[in-house]
């Protein structure tokens, strides 16, 4: 009986219906592990071009989670992922796509204006118990909140790229999230397999917060001349156990997104010495070379 459950079991086993609205690099990751494993989602871009990339790379990716999930069973990796992608839905207008929705995840442009008007418009059309969450890596949680009549159902849920293969999520908390919808979000990235930790509503929440000055003193040492790219990267990985080098990741995670983290905390914290931008960097990203998006970043891609 449902006496039997806490009221944030209840709201976790009733998470079954997701939006994802933003349709890019994260908002695809997103929308594909929640389909992957088992939530009907509903994915939503303004631009049906950036839906239609987003499902090609959503099924590009599928592939691979099934090649490795089913090595060798053909039979069961295609049920896999015709199931997974028969629980896909697409939109274009976010507003009539959270009519059924017990969770909302926003995954659009770091621009703390356009994500405000897009929650104060869900927050009038989105069931009463739909709990709100944003991806972003750069911005406060509580500042987005803020404009919406449900703080207590809002808090942060912040992915990894590439999200169906990194196994963590960052679950943020503002003062005002109910233990409730914390526990529902901490259930529900359990089931979408990941590992949740607890963060506070603090600038880059875990991983950013350490990644973000990390990368940055890469780059200050290779202006320094006190090594080059390609040796910081190999010394990270053989010397440390890093996975790739500080140089290899901001290629993979794009210039552009490093900049603006670090240009937004410059700005809010401008007597803090690892928050300072890099004119290497500035100057890359004024250049078009963004990483492996734009076939060039510290190193070069074939498109
Ligand atoms: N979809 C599905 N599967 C994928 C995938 C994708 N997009 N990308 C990689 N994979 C799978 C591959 O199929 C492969 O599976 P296999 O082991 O069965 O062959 C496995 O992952 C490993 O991939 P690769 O062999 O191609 O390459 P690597 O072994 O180098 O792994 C990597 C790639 C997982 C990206 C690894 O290099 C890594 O962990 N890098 C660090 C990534 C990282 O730090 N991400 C966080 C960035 S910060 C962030 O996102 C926060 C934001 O706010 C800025």
């Amino acid at each position: 009986t449902t006496r039997t459950f806490s009221s944030s079991a209840r709201m976790a086993a009733a998470i079954k219906n997701v939006t994802v609205i933003g349709s890019g690099l994260m908002g695809a990751g997103i929308a594909q592990v929640a389909a992957q494993t088992g939530h009907t989602v509903t994915m939503v871009d303004i631009d049906k071009a950036a839906v239609d990339k987003a499902e090609k790379r959503i099924a590009a990716s599928i592939q691979r989670v099934a090649k490795k999930k089913f090595s060798g069973d053909e039979g069961e990796a295609t049920k896999f992922i015709s199931e997974a992608i028969g629980r896909l839905n697409t939109s274009t207008d976010a507003v009539a796509s959270v009519g059924s929705a017990d969770l909302v995840v926003e995954a659009i442009v770091e621009n703390i204006g356009v994500k405000q008007k897009l929650f104060k418009e869900l927050d009038q059309a989105a069931p009463e118990h739909t709990i709100f969450a944003s991806n972003t890596s750069s911005l406060p949680i509580g500042k987005i909140a803020e404009v919406t009549d449900r703080k207590d159902r809002f808090g942060g849920l912040h992915f990894f790229n590439p999200v169906p293969v990194m196994k963590l999520l960052e679950v943020v908390r503002i003062p005002e999230t109910s233990q409730d919808t914390y526990e529902a979000m901490c259930v529900w990235g359990k089931n979408m397999g990941k590992v949740t930790v607890e963060c506070k509503d603090t600038p880059g929440f875990i991983v950013n917060r350490l990644l973000v000055p990390y990368m940055f003193e890469s780059v200050r040492m290779l202006e320094r001349g006190d090594a080059s790219a390609r040796d910081i990267d190999v010394a990270m990985k053989l010397g440390a156990g890093y996975p790739m080098g500080p140089f290899e990741l901001m290629d993979y995670v794009g210039l552009d997104t490093g900049k603006f983290i670090i240009d937004g905390w410059a700005k809010e914290y401008p007597e803090n010495p690892l928050y300072q931008p890099s004119e290497l960097l500035n100057k890359m990203v004024a250049e078009g070379k963004l990483g492996v998006k734009s076939g060039e970043g510290f190193y070069t891609y074939k498109k």
